[in-house]
Parts: C-alpha cells; sequence; structure tokens
C-alpha cells in the first residue's frame, strides 16, 4: 500500500490508500473516479486514461514505450509530463505519487 495522490479535472486533490499490485488506472478506476474512462481496460490501445504526472518519483515510473508515446500524440492535451496511466504499475517506490486526470480529447 502507498499514496496516491489524484487531483481531478475540477482541480480538486483526492489522496488515496493505493494497491501496489496494481497499476495507476485501476487504482483510480477503483476508486470510483469515473472522469477517468479507461475504456481499452488497459491494453495501451485507447488514451483514455490519460495523467500529467505531477509530483512524485519519476524516476521509479517505467520507460515509456513506442505505443504509449503514439497513443499519446495523439491527444490534444498531451504535455511534457503525460503519461497514460494503465502503463503504470503502482508501486511502493511510488508512494506519493501525484497524478492529474488529463482533460479530455
Ligand atoms: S486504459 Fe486504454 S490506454 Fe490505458
Amino acid at each position: 500500500m502507498a499514496k496516491l495522490i489524484i487531483v481531478t479535472r475540477d482541480g480538486t486533490e483526492h489522496e488515496i490508500t493505493g494497491d501496489t499490485s496494481l497499476t495507476v488506472m485501476e487504482n483510480i478506476r477503483d476508486a470510483g473516479f469515473d472522469e477517468l474512462l479507461a475504456l481499452c481496460g488497459g491494453c495501451c490501445s485507447c488514451a483514455t486514461c490519460h495523467v500529467h504526472v505531477e509530483a512524485g518519483d519519476v524516476d521509479a515510473l517505467p520507460a515509456m514505450t513506442e505505443d504509449e508515446n503514439d497513443l499519446l500524440d495523439s491527444s490534444d492535451h498531451r504535455g511534457p509530463t503525460s503519461r497514460l496511466s494503465c502503463q503504470l504499475p503502482f508501486t511502493d517506490a511510488l508512494d506519493g505519487l501525484r497524478v492529474r486526470l488529463a482533460d479530455a480529447d
């Protein structure tokens, strides 16, 4: 278990205790944040789990794959810290990670 901070589109910050056996996307979804659609269920084909990583140990995040990079390129809201949250296993090393839900495309 580790702390995960989620900023919803209205700017509200929510802190949850995340399950480190799940991805960041699964933690957000399972906590009931339905702004994050995650339509493909985590198989890196929809980009509706797009988040901006705002704080935390970004070095502990896995490197971005070409597929993730290509999908993020399809978003009008891509920023320098954009990631697909389904591609981020939520590990203990990410305790305190803060992510903002990206605007919908
Ligand atoms: S849930 Fe579809 S790409 Fe992440």
